[in-house]
């Protein structure tokens, strides 16, 4: 008689997984192997160390190290759960969107930071809830940008654009699980293109007054719409596609990483059209690439922008450039 395979527990089934990802050379092997088995299970972190011992079903054990096998092969993690954290919220995450990064969230900071400041400055209470605001995010992806502000700033309208179609369903998605999809509008165009649109179609279709979808998106007769732009634009050069680790490069969307054969090219017009679209006083938060600072803050014209600041990434690479429109 074959004699029976003795059941995999948590922990041998963990051990086997690091093993493995390990051999495939995948990074943070054990929290990857972690994540998959929590996904698996639909447990915490918690549970499977207070429960060692504990049977895995033959169903689970088959699901796990099939997705182990697809992470070995290189897929993200994320690609495998189908999320992401991102700011303290969760996000879902597809092929369709860049996966969130934790280098984005000093975006938020700043944002938010430069916001207080600007209150402080004008005499009113530093803390704001966003009324009145009106905020852009330029190639919103998973709507990460948007999304976060929106649930710091709870009375802020937004525009959220992506030349993606594929990518805005993903953000509208997470602005409904969320719940602040109400406040943000979701547009298919070239960085700010089609705000403009938008601005003259509610004009045709309601000379009088905006109509109340779109009254938190447009000011009419008013070139200069946003208090604050903020973007995390492409700015991978093609040049160092073949430095990116292989779940980047092969998996996530190559509209989201390039910029250009440098990685800088899109900051140019993305800094035209800002200056185009902020009130005066409006803010600008831009993410960089870790090459990116020495050709983006020469584009900052002193006649057009002020108060320029940059703030370094846990890594000391200099990551967010603000400044305010004149
Ligand atoms: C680096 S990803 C950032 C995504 C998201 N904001 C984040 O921080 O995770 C850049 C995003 O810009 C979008 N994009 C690329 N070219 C664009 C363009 N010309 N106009 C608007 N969005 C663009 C991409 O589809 C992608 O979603």
């Amino acid at each position: 008689m074959k004699p029976q395979a003795a059941p995999l527990i948590v922990r041998t089934a963990l051990r086997e997984a690091f093993a493995q990802l390990r051999a495939a050379g995948v990074p943070s092997h054990t929290l990857a192997a972690e994540l998959l088995l929590l996904h698996v299970l639909g447990c915490n972190r918690t549970w499977i160390y207070s429960h060692p011992e504990e049977e895995l079903s033959a169903l689970d054990a088959e699901c796990y190290f099939a997705l182990v096998r697809r992470r070995a092969a290189g897929e993200p993690t994320q690609h495998l759960t189908g999320k992401q954290e991102f700011w303290g919220l969760e996000f879902e995450v597809t092929q369709d969107v860049l996966i969130p990064r934790p280098e984005t969230e000093h975006v938020i900071e700043v944002a938010l930071d430069r916001l207080a400041l600007r209150e402080l400055r004008a005499g009113r209470p530093q803390k704001t809830d966003g009324a009145g605001l009106q905020i852009a995010d330029i190639g919103t992806g998973s709507g990460c940008i948007a999304i976060a502000l929106a649930t710091e700033l709870p009375a802020a309208g937004f525009v959220a654009t992506d030349i993606s179609s594929s990518a805005l369903p993903v953000a509208r998605r997470n602005a409904m699980r969320i719940n602040v999809a109400g406040r943000i509008h979701f547009l298919e165009c070239n960085l700010l293109d089609g705000v403009s649109v938008v601005a003259d179609e509610c004009d045709k279709s309601s000379p009088q007054s905006p109509s109340t979808s779109d009254s938190s998106l447009v000011t009419r007769h008013s070139p200069n719409l946003f208090d604050l732009i903020a973007s995390n634009p492409p700015y991978i050069g093609r040049r160092e596609a073949a430095t990116l680790m292989r779940e980047v490069r092969e998996h996530e969307p190559e509209i989201a990483l390039y910029g250009g054969e440098k990685g800088h090219e899109f900051y140019a017009s993305l800094i035209a059209q800002a200056a185009e679209h902020l009130k005066p006083g409006g803010i600008l938060v831009l993410e960089l690439g870790h090459n990116s600072l020495p050709a983006v803050q020469p584009l900052l014209d002193a006649s057009t922008w002020t108060k320029v600041s940059v703030t370094n990434d846990l890594a000391e690479i200099p990551r967010v450039l603000a400044t305010e429109r004149l």
